[in-house]
């Protein structure tokens, strides 16, 4: 368990604006920041961030919460697992169970080998200044100054040991750890490792995290030679299989584009955001992962892969299929292009133009319609042998598919080629089984309209959970004997845990991980659009001494309020435990004193709700 006090501490010491500013552009409007909800689809910005309430709230779809909430929403994170990307992002460490707050560990080291990283870039770009081969290279392959500079390139001249002039200590083991020299087998007078820099004469292609720093490079060799492209190797910085060229550049692209163009080469980024498509990225040498998709449908809905026309592209397609088959819901759009066979996207618009481009990936194919190529497109389908066939290889790849409506219009197109019967195909591929195996997430419960004077009580509840530490045993015990005990048992142990400091927006960002989720974001919606004076004062600034004394009249009221919601439901159940007990008749004496206790308290509770 995490305590409070550490989670307001991270919350003041993050910037909200910072955090969600990674995955939204904003703009400043009055005292809020304003954009495009990325939580749904839509023209206008009403997705407000506010850097002194801590809090991000769109008028559209309802989405809100804290810094935490945010990653949580946005990438799929759980509580914990975001409370720690954020800690880490700020040099803080979460304190375990009973541990306090410990120095900055692992994290020291990562800002030396993100600080070894923007040095040795800034050397190479400083590098190609006047390193005219290299720009007559450039200039040769059609690059501006301008998107040169916009992407950083740069050079890493000839000669072994160009970074001992760069670095004071060129045997820092920071930077063979950062991938920028390599030691040899062969040892020196000393006995020491001789060591040299790993990329020599090349042009570089510094590769930016989402944040924008440098965590590795792409260097290309001048004309002819090989390796034609070397790459950093794995470092703590960075992990091919799940970072793409060129995203960082492309964020605001994507969003005004709507989509997100991914290609195989670093030249291709460059020369299309030259050419007027400023919105590709591309995989690093490697194919396309799982988490390369995932990672970019945080930005957009939808996603156009553009392959060389050779058949290196047509495998490299195949295993992006494969990467999207889990994230192909029905809300998003994944596309696939193919270029002619001598063609990427870089000769591409250079010999037919932008336009030509632009067609192209009009007529790029629909997830559907390529997997439906995949599996039909060399099977003899006029023989039962060749439609049997079909269905074997088709059926891994349905069974990837999350159950939606598109999976089901795939099944059907391919019963009908095949000829089959529908539930005959499904049977088959083994897809009325319920969850595919890959879908291990928790089932969230469906949303639970809560009513009556239980909505009352836990609506103030989830607006002032300090309340909940106002209650007394036997108010709790009348909540807990409610039909909405688990989420009355939930609510309050948030509120116990989050004690004195217990606020609306901490408590929203908790509740997000629970089953029960949809039934409180429904709750939640319901309290954000009241009226503006309620809102402001859930998510008052302490340090505004007028708005702080008016949430403390405020929470008395809701005090009130919750109690006189408790009463009413207690009022409730006494009397329907009553009716139950005269319906029987005849009575025990036991019950007889228990049915005199109840008729009192009956009495009691009338007069205390009048
Ligand atoms: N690649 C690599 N290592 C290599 C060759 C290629 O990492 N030895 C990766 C690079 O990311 C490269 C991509 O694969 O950008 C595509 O390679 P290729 O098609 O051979 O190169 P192009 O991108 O066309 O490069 P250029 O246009 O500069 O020749
Ligand atoms: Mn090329």
């Amino acid at each position: 368990m995490i305590p409070q006090s550490f989670l307001q501490d991270l919350l003041n010491r993050v910037d909200i604006v910072e955090v969600v500013g990674r995955y939204v552009q904003l703009k400043k409007g009055g005292a809020n920041f304003m954009g495009l909800c990325p939580f749904h689809n839509e023209k206008s910005p009403s997705f407000t961030v506010s850097p002194t309430k801590q809090f991000y709230h769109c008028f559209g779809c309802g989405a809100h919460g804290t810094a935490i909430g945010f990653l949580m929403e946005h990438t799929g994170l759980s509580f914990v697992e975001a409370v720690n990307d954020l800690a880490r992002n700020i040099g803080m460490t979460v304190p375990q169970e009973g541990g306090t707050a410990g120095h900055a560990g692992p994290r020291g080291h990562a800002v030396a080998l993100t600080d070894v990283m923007t040095r040795a870039c800034d050397y190479y770009r400083q590098q190609l200044r006047g390193a005219l081969s290299a720009i007559e290279y450039l200039k040769g392959r059609g690059l501006s100054g301008q998107i040169a500079a916009h992407f950083g390139l740069g050079y890493a001249p000839e000669g072994w040991q160009n970074l001992e002039a760069v670095f004071e200590r060129y045997q820092d083991d920071t930077l063979l750890e950062a991938g920028l020299v390599i030691d040899s087998e062969k040892t020196d007078a000393q006995g020491r490792n001789r060591r040299y820099d790993r990329f020599r004469h090349r042009i570089m292609f510094p590769i930016r995290n989402t944040k924008g720093q440098v965590i590795a490079f792409g260097g290309r060799v001048l004309g002819a030679g090989e390796p034609k492209y070397l790459n950093s190797p794995e470092t703590p910085l960075f992990s091919k299989g799940s970072e793409l060229y060129g995203l960082f550049e492309a964020r605001a692209a994507i969003r005004d584009a709507g989509f997100v163009l991914v290609v195989e080469g670093y030249m291709d980024v460059v020369a299309l955001a030259q050419l007027g498509f400023p919105n590709a990225v591309a995989t690093l040498g490697t194919a396309c992962t799982p988490i390369h998709v995932q990672k970019l449908l945080r930005q957009t809905d939808e996603i156009v892969f553009s392959f060389d026309g050779d058949a290196a592209g047509r495998r490299a397609a195949r295993r992006a299929l494969e990467a999207c088959l889990p994230h192909a819901s029905d809300n998003r759009t994944l596309k696939f292009l193919f270029l002619p066979v001598e063609h990427d996207p870089d000769s591409f618009v250079r010999e037919f133009g932008a336009e030509a481009f632009s067609a192209e990936i009009a007529k790029a194919l629909p997830l559907s319609q390529f997997l439906l190529n995949e599996v039909l497109h060399d099977k003899e389908l006029h023989q039962p042998e060749g439609r049997a066939r079909a269905l074997f290889e088709a059926k891994p790849l349905l069974q990837a598919l999350p159950a939606n409506a598109l999976r089901a219009q795939i099944v059907h197109a391919l019963a009908e080629r095949v000829g089959s019967p529908l539930d005959e195909v499904t049977r088959l591929c083994g897809l009325d089984a319920g969850k595919p195996a890959w879908d291990r997430a928790p089932a969230k419960r469906e949303k639970r309209r809560v009513q009556g004077q239980a909505h009352r009580a836990l609506q103030n509840l989830l607006m002032y959970p300090r309340l909940g530490n106002e209650l007394s045993a036997d108010d709790i015990q009348v909540l807990a004997s409610t039909s909405y005990a688990e989420l009355f048992g939930e609510v309050l142990s948030h509120c116990r845990e989050m004690g004195a400091q217990a606020e609306f927006r901490y408590l929203s960002d908790r509740l997000r991980d629970s089953e029960n989720a949809a039934s409180y974001e429904d709750l939640f919606k319901e309290i954000l659009s009241m009226d503006e004076n309620v809102r402001d004062l859930l998510l008052y600034d302490p340090d505004d001494a007028l708005q702080a004394e008016r949430a403390e009249e405020q929470w008395r009221l809701r005090l009130a309020e919750l109690r006189a919601a408790v009463r009413k439901l207690h009022y409730d159940s006494v009397c329907d435990r009553l009716e139950q007990m005269f319906k029987r008749g005849t009575l025990s004496p036991d019950e007889m004193t228990e049915a005199a206790a109840l008729t009192r308290q009956r009495a009691v509770l009338k007069q205390q709700l009048a």
